[in-house]
């Protein structure tokens, strides 16, 4: 399997992709894909990154088995282009893979997208350190509390200050602290942010003339799953031809 993961980050799909005997196009605008390549050092020739944007791939059409984008169409100027993008890179037969965040009711009744105006604009360095501030102060508050789940969500409302206790109890305080501060900055730091709907997506893939269009909302907003129809064997077309169907 020849598969492109775009926006691939540090890597932790690369690793489920290498795993499991693929060969490896790792793909991300940023410096990540350094991490990515040094993480994955190993793995054999079936493993390459490239620095570039989703919106110019530097790669011919339809050389891949399966496209796989997760967690950044949104954070792309324009997901409906990014999607057209990733979609040309799929062979006949091969599938396209991607998921967009959604519109939620609670997203209008918090202030975090107050704080991100901010620290959004800030220097990374700055906006950084801000973010392991407002955590540093938030968290050993949040840690005391969390036998109070109600009163730890009500407090999220306020300060966006991401954590684990509830979806993730088995880690421990260390990685408790590391997660919260990597989302925190993740959520607070990212330039673009477009929300979708299932019905959205849908309507946005059939136009693309896709089969099989599959589009559910999953964990992190909207998910689909798209193939493009595979070429039909050469004597099929000719029997066709033959019998006038
Ligand atoms: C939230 S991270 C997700 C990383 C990885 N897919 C994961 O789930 O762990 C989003 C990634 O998309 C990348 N990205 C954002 N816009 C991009 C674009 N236009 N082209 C390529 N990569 C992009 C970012 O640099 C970042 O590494």
């Amino acid at each position: 399997m020849q598969v492109l993961e775009c926006g691939c980050g540090a890597g932790r799909f690369t690793e489920v992709l290498l795993e499991k005997e693929a060969t490896v196009t790792s793909l991300d605008l940023s410096d990540a894909v350094d991490a990515n390549f040094e993480n994955f050092a190993g793995s054999g020739g079936r493993h390459r990154v490239a620095q570039a944007d989703i919106l110019g791939l530097p790669f011919p059409p339809m050389q891949y088995d399966i496209v796989l984008c997760l967690g950044v169409v949104q954070h792309t100027p324009n997901p409906e282009s990014a999607i057209r993008r990733l979609w040309d890179q799929v062979k006949p037969g091969g599938y396209l893979v991607f998921d967009q965040y959604r519109y939620r009711l609670y997203r209008c009744t918090t202030i975090s997208p107050l704080f991100r105006q901010i620290i959004k604009r800030l220097p990374r360095d700055i906006g950084l350190q801000c973010t392991a501030k407002l955590v540093n102060l938030t968290f050993p508050i949040l840690t005391r509390l969390r036998k109070y789940p109600v009163l730890v969500r009500s407090i999220g409302r306020v300060v966006p200050v991401a954590h684990y206790f509830y979806s993730y109890p088995e880690l421990n305080e260390k990685l408790q602290y590391e997660w919260s501060l990597l989302d925190t900055h993740d959520s607070l730091s990212d330039w673009y942010r477009h929300y979708t709907t299932v019905d959205h997506t849908r309507r946005l893939l059939n136009r693309l003339g896709a089969d099989n269009v599959e589009c559910w909302e999953g964990g992190n907003g909207v998910e689909a799953r798209i193939q493009r129809a595979p070429i039909s064997a050469p004597n099929t077309m000719s029997q066709r031809r033959l019998t006038g169907s």
